[in-house]
C-alpha cells in the first residue's frame, strides 16, 4: 500500500517539499521529507495542489496536470454538473424536483415523479445540464466533501424566510475547497416572511457578494413549490458553464463518481454513478470502491435502459457484486481478474484500517476541510 515519498510526489508536482509538508499537517499528517505515503494519502495532497489523481495501480498514483494527458487532446464540450447544497430544509430536493419538471424531454418518459440522486435537464434550447442531491445531515459531511469535488457548479440553496445558517455555512466551505463556483438561489420567495435582502447581507460575512451589491456571485429568486425564477437559474448555470468551458474525452474507458447505491430486491445492488469521462457501455467490468461487477444494464434518469453513458451523464447500473459506498470513484478495467485484484485489495485495507480503528480516508478529508 506505501507508494511514494514526500520528496518524490513534490518533485512529481513540481512543489516545494516544505509546502507538501505543510499540506500533510493541515490534513493531520506529520511527515518529513522521507517519509513514504500511502495512495490515499498521496491522493489527496495531489487535489489539495489543484491536480488531478490518476490511479494506475491500486498502489500507485499518477499525477495529471492539466492538459498533458492524453485523454486531454478529444475533448469535446460537456454538460455541467451542478450540486444543490444547503441547509437542512431549506428546499434542496424541491428545488430539484422543479428543475426537473423544465425538463422538455421528462413529458415523453411519462411524467416520473419518482425521487432520484441525479438526473440531466435539456433546456428549450437545447443544453444540458446534470444535476445531483446531496443529503443534508451531518453523518454525509464526507459524501458532500467528495460531491462538491464531482461538481463544476454549486448551487446554495437559501431560504428567504430563515436566511443563513450553519449547514449553509458548510456547503460554502466545501464549494470553496473544491474550487466550485457557487450560485445563490434564494428560494421560498412565495412565504410572507422573505427577505432576500437579508439574506444577501448575511452572505458578505462569508465573502460571498452578490452581483446586485458589486461582487460576482450570481443570484436568483426563485420558489421551488410556485416553479418562479426556474428559467433564470438555468440561465445562470449554463452562463457560469460556459466560463468554465467544461469539456472531456468520450472515447476513452470510463470514470466517475457513486452518487447513491440500494440494495434492490428483484434487481440487486442498483449504482447511480456519475460518467466524468470516457463513455460507460453495457458489458463494462466496472470497480466502485471495493465492489466489482460486469454492467448488466444500465438505466438513464427516466428509467430507460441505455447501452452507453457519456460524459456527465447519470445512469443507474446493475451488476455489481454488492452496493458500493456514495461518493466512492469508480473505473472501467480491462478484465475480470484485475477487478478481482483491486477490489481484494481494497477490502483488505478497508478491514486493515478498522482494525486500526481509523477511517482515515474519510478522517482526513474531514481535517482537510474542517
Ligand atoms: P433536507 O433534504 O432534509 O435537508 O431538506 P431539503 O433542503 O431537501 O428541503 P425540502 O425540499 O425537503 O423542503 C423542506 C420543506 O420546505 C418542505 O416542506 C417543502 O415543501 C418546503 N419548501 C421547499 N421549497 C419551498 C418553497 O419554495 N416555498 C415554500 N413555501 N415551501 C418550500
Ligand atoms: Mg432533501
Amino acid at each position: 500500500p506505501e507508494t511514494i515519498s514526500v520528496a518524490e510526489l513534490a518533485n512529481r508536482m513540481a512543489t516545494r517539499v516544505p509546502d507538501v509538508i505543510k499540506a500533510l499537517m493541515k490534513m493531520g499528517v506529520m511527515a518529513n521529507m522521507s517519509q513514504i505515503l500511502d495512495a490515499d494519502t498521496a491522493e489527496l495532497v495531489i487535489q489539495e495542489f489543484g491536480h488531478r489523481v490518476r490511479r494506475v495501480s491500486e498502489s500507485d498514483v499518477e499525477i495529471g496536470i492539466e492538459g498533458d494527458l492524453d485523454e486531454d487532446l478529444d475533448r469535446l464540450p460537456r454538460a455541467p454538473v451542478v450540486t444543490i447544497m444547503g441547509h437542512v430544509d431549506h428546499g434542496k430536493t424541491s428545488l430539484l424536483d422543479a428543475l426537473r419538471s423544465t425538463d422538455v424531454a421528462a413529458g415523453e418518459a411519462g411524467g416520473i415523479t419518482q425521487h432520484i440522486g441525479a438526473y440531466q435537464v435539456e433546456t428549450p434550447a437545447g443544453s444540458r445540464i446534470t444535476f445531483i442531491d446531496t443529503p443534508g445531515h451531518e453523518a454525509f459531511t464526507a459524501m458532500r466533501a467528495r460531491g462538491a469535488s464531482v461538481t463544476d457548479v454549486v448551487i446554495l440553496v437559501v431560504a428567504a424566510d430563515d436566511g443563513v445558517m450553519p449547514q449553509t455555512i458548510e456547503a460554502i466551505r466545501h464549494a470553496k475547497a473544491a474550487n466550485a463556483p457557487i450560485i445563490v438561489a434564494i428560494n421560498k420567495m412565495d412565504k410572507p416572511g422573505a427577505n432576500p435582502n437579508r439574506v444577501r447581507q448575511e452572505l458578505l460575512q462569508y465573502e460571498i457578494v452578490v452581483e446586485e451589491l458589486g461582487g460576482e456571485t450570481q443570484d436568483v429568486e426563485v420558489s421551488a413549490i410556485k416553479r418562479t425564477g426556474l428559467d433564470k437559474l438555468e440561465e445562470a448555470i449554463l452562463l457560469q458553464a460556459e466560463i468554465l468551458d467544461l469539456r472531456a474525452n468520450p472515447e476513452r474507458a470510463a470514470e466517475g463518481t457513486v452518487v447513491e447505491s440500494r440494495l434492490d430486491r428483484g434487481r440487486g445492488p442498483v449504482a447511480t454513478v456519475l460518467v466524468q469521462k470516457g463513455t460507460l457501455a453495457q458489458g463494462d467490468i466496472i470497480v466502485a470502491g471495493a465492489e466489482w461487477g460486469r454492467v448488466r444494464a444500465m438505466l438513464d434518469d427516466k428509467n430507460r435502459p441505455i447501452k452507453t453513458a457519456g460524459p456527465s451523464s447519470p445512469v443507474e447500473v446493475l451488476g455489481l457484486s454488492s452496493v458500493p459506498g456514495a461518493g466512492e470513484p469508480f473505473v472501467v478495467v480491462e478484465n475480470e481478474n484485475r477487478a478481482r485484484e483491486i477490489s481484494e485489495f481494497r477490502q483488505r485495507r478497508i478491514k486493515e484500517k478498522q482494525a486500526a480503528g481509523i477511517t482515515a480516508a474519510r478522517g482526513t478529508l474531514d481535517q482537510m476541510l474542517a
